[in-house]
C-alpha cells in the first residue's frame, strides 16, 4: 500500500469523525498496521456509512402502523390449499421441464449465525435427531438429487440433469460449511455443481450509532451484511455472471433452517413461469400474531409488494383482524424465505439495488459485541447489548417489482414449513419441532400410500425414496414401528 494510500485512509476516517481508531496504531507492529488498513481499505466512503447508520436509526424507528399496508389481490396469488389438479399438474410439468432444460438453479443462503439456537456449527450441520441423523444439508442436498431424478424420468432423458446449487455462506460459515461439504463428499452431488461464495460485512458500531467498536487494537468488529447483502455477493463473486453462462433461468432461493424446503419445487417454478412473474414467493398462514416470521403484503399506497419484518411490525397490526372474517388476522401470508427470481429480472436489477440505499436500506440490531473498550483498554465481552449491528433484508428489494410481475403462494405449513430457529425448551422452531414436523409429514405419506403405522409411531421417509410424498407405492400393506426409515 502507497504511502498516499495509507494518508488517504486516516484523512477519510478522520473526517468522518472515527479517528478512535487509530489510538493505539503506532505501537502495532508492521503486519499488524497493513492487516488493518487493509481492513479500513474495504470501505470506501466512511462518511457514508457513517450517515448510512444514523438513517438505519431513523428507518427502523419508523412505525409500520403508519403506512397504509393491506393483502394482495387475489391476481397476484394462488394456494395449494385448493388448487385445482389440472393446474397443479400443468404447473409441475413446466417447472420439471424448466430443470431438465437445465434453466433451474437452486440458491441457498447460508450466512446466519444460528444465535438463537446457540450452537456454534452452520445450521445446515444441525442434526435435529431423525432417526437416520441426517443433517438438514444432507436432506437438502437429497432433495436436489431426487429432483433431478425425477425430471430425468418424467421426461425420459438420456441423462440426469444438473441443478446447479449456489451456497452463500458468510465469514464465520464458510470454512465449516465447505469442510462439511467435502467429508460428506457433497451427498452424493457432483462436486462441480455446488458452488460456495461468501457475503460481505459490515462495521459494527455503538450504541449511539457514531463510533465504530474496535475488536482489537488493529481490527474493527464487523458482522455478516444481512440475508439481503445476497444480491451484493452475486454480482462481486460472479455467481449472476455463472448463471448466465449456464443459461439459466429460473431461481429457486430458500434459506437453510426449514427442515421441509421443497427444494427447487417445480410447482412453483410451473406457477412463476406460467404467470411470467419476475419475483415470487411462498407463503404459509400465520400461526398467531406473535409469531416471528415476516409478512407478505401489499403498500397501498404504492401499488407494491413488500414485507412487513415480524421485529418491525406495530402490535396493533399484527394483532388486526380479517374484517370479513375475525376468526382470522388481517395480515396473515407469512414469509418462509422461499423466493422464485427470474435471472433476467435479476441482471436488470442488481446494478440498480445495490447503488441505491433506497432498495436496500440498513436495519439495525441491538447486540452484544465484544470489543476493545477505549476507556480501559481492555477487550471486554459485554452481559448487555453495547452496540449495533447493521443488516440488509433481502425483501427489502421487493418494492422495486411491479405488482403485476410478483407472484404469491400459499401453501400448507405441514408440507412445506418447520424452521429450526431456536434451542430446546423454546416454545417453538426447535430441533424437536422440526424432528416432529418432519416424521409426521413422512408417516402421512406413508399412511396416504397404504402402509399401516403401529399406534402413536412415526416413520422417516429418506428424501431419496420420495420427494413429495410420491413413489411410495411399495409401502402399500406393510407394517411400519416407531423410527423405521423408508
Ligand atoms: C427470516 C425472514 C422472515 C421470515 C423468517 C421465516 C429475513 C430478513 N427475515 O427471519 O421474514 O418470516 O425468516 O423463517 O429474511 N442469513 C444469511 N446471512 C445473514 C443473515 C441471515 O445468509 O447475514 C440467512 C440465514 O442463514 C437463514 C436466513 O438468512 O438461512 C434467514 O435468517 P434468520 O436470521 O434466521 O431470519 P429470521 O430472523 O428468522
Amino acid at each position: 500500500m502507497t504511502v498516499e494510500s495509507q494518508q488517504y485512509i486516516f484523512d477519510t476516517f478522520n473526517k468522518a469523525n472515527q479517528g478512535h481508531i487509530f489510538k493505539y496504531y503506532n505501537d502495532l507492529n508492521t503486519d499488524e498496521q497493513v492487516q488493518f488498513l487493509n481492513q479500513l481499505a474495504s470501505i470506501e466512503n466512511p462518511s457514508k456509512l457513517v450517515s448510512t447508520v444514523t438513517d438505519a436509526i431513523k428507518y427502523s424507528s419508523s412505525n409500520s402502523s403508519s403506512k397504509n399496508f393491506t393483502q394482495l389481490p387475489n391476481e397476484q396469488t394462488a394456494s395449494t390449499l385448493d388448487l385445482d389438479p389440472n393446474t397443479s399438474q400443468h404447473w409441475s410439468e413446466l417447472g420439471f421441464k424448466a430443470i431438465a432444460d437445465g434453466e433451474v438453479a437452486v440458491l441457498l443462503m447460508a450466512g446466519g449465525q444460528g444465535t438463537r439456537l446457540g450452537s456454534s456449527d452452520p445450521k445446515g450441520c444441525y442434526d435435529v435427531s431423525l432417526p437416520s441423523h441426517k443433517p438438514l444439508f444432507q436432506i437438502q442436498a437429497e432433495k436436489v438429487l431426487k429432483i433431478q431424478h425425477l425430471a430425468q424420468n418424467k421426461l425420459k432423458l438420456a441423462k440426469l440433469p444438473q441443478i446447479m446449487w449456489y451456497i452463500m455462506t458468510s465469514g464465520p460459515t464458510r470454512k465449516s460449511t465447505e469442510k462439511f461439504f467435502i467429508q460428506h463428499n457433497y451427498f452424493g452431488l457432483d462436486s462441480n455443481q455446488v458452488i460456495f461464495f461468501n457475503q460481505g460485512t459490515l462495521p459494527c458500531f455503538d450504541l449511539s450509532g457514531e463510533k465504530v467498536l474496535l475488536q482489537s487494537k488493529h481490527a474493527i468488529c464487523e458482522s455478516p451484511d444481512g440475508n439481503g447483502g445476497l444480491y451484493k455477493a452475486l454480482l462481486n463473486n460472479g455467481i449472476l455472471e455463472d448463471m448466465i453462462n449456464k443459461n439459466i433461468k429460473h431461481i429457486h432461493m430458500y434459506c437453510v433452517d426449514n427442515a421441509l424446503v421443497k427444494v427447487a419445487d417445480p410447482l412453483f417454478l410451473g406457477f412463476a413461469i406460467d404467470r411470467e412473474f419476475d419475483l415470487a414467493t411462498k407463503v404459509v398462514r400465520k400461526r398467531d400474531a406473535n409469531e416471528s416470521v415476516g409478512l407478505i403484503v401489499l403498500n397501498d399506497d404504492t401499488k407494491r409488494p413488500c414485507v412487513i419484518e415480524y421485529s418491525e411490525i406495530s402490535q396493533e397490526l399484527a394483532e388486526k383482524k380479517d374484517p370479513q372474517d375475525d376468526s382470522k388476522l388481517f395480515l396473515r401470508a407469512a414469509n418462509i424465505v422461499n423466493h422464485y427470481y427470474s435471472v433476467d429480472f435479476l441482471a436488470k436489477m442488481i446494478p440498480q439495488w445495490i447503488s441505491s440505499q433506497e432498495y436496500l436500506p440498513f436495519h439495525i440490531a441491538n447486540k452484544k459485541i465484544p470489543a476493545i473498550d477505549l476507556k480501559t483498554d481492555q477487550f471486554y465481552k459485554p452481559e448487555t447489548p453495547n452496540g449495533i449491528k447493521l443488516e440488509q433484508f433481502i425483501f427489502d428489494v421487493f418494492t422495486s417489482v411491479e405488482l403485476s410481475k410478483f407472484g404469491c403462494l400459499e401453501v400448507d405449513r405441514a408440507d412445506e414449513f418447520s424452521p429450526l430457529k431456536n434451542a430446546d425448551g423454546a416454545k417453538n422452531d426447535t430441533p424437536t419441532s422440526c424432528r416432529q414436523d418432519y416424521l409426521k409429514r413422512g408417516t402421512n405419506w406413508v399412511k396416504e400410500n397404504g402402509g399401516h403405522v403401529d399406534e402413536g409411531a412415526y416413520v422417516e421417509v429418506d428424501p431419496m425414496s420420495s420427494y413429495d410424498g410420491e413413489g411410495l407405492e411399495f409401502v402399500k400393506g406393510k407394517t411400519f414401528a416407531n423410527g423405521d426409515i423408508v
